[in-house]
């Protein structure tokens, strides 16, 4: 069994990706962790469309260039009907949300599998070209694939902010 924080560590946003199919066996891990993290109250607002058909791939490929062609891409979002609203009116959807993505990720990774976190788009226009019903909270797309043969770490993988910026002790 790999360490975990070796996989942390080793885990890098793929943008290169094979034409190599993921197996449904191995999507439905992917998808397993994305249902088991925890979210406020246990409410489990979070919402994953498998973008798979040729249709809405190609739909998604042309809407941004983020996909890299990977062969599945997820969209991650949250049912702002179902979250946990805290006392100050913050709606815990994202986090339920960003959290099942970063557990696929990890799994995905596991299993040899690549992916990248992909926010950079208007949410708008991407919550039109799904048809999302208001209550459908769009979070971000999730490429996934196996790395091709030339996929690497980019720079910005290994720039870590120091120990000493990232934790305050208390
Ligand atoms: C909220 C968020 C949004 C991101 N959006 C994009 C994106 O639109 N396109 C992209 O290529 N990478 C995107 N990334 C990936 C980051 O650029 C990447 O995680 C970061 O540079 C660290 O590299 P690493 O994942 O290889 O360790 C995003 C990551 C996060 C967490």
């Amino acid at each position: 069994m790999q360490d975990f924080l070796q996989l942390a560590c080793e885990r890098y946003s793929v943008r290169k990706y094979s034409d190599k199919p993921i197996e449904d066996d191995k999507l439905e891990k992917i998808l397993k962790a994305g249902q088991v993290g925890p979210t406020a109250n246990n409410f489990q607002p979070q919402r994953i469309f498998v973008i798979k058909s040729d249709e809405a791939l190609e739909k998604v490929r042309s809407f941004t260039p983020y996909c890299f062609n990977a062969p599945l891409v997820l969209m991650i979002c949250y049912d702002r009907n179902v979250s946990w609203n805290a006392i100050d009116g913050h709606d815990s959807g994202i986090d339920d949300a960003t959290i099942a993505i970063t557990q696929m990720m990890l799994e995905a990774w596991d299993l040899g599998i690549g992916s990248v976190w992909v926010r950079g788009y208007d949410k708008r226009e991407l919550d039109k070209l799904f048809d999302l019903p208001d209550n459908l909270v769009s979070v971000a797309l999730l490429p996934i694939g196996y790395p091709s043969a030339e996929s690497k770490p980019s720079p910005l993988h290994s720039r870590n902010i120091d120990m000493d910026d990232l934790v305050t002790y208390l």
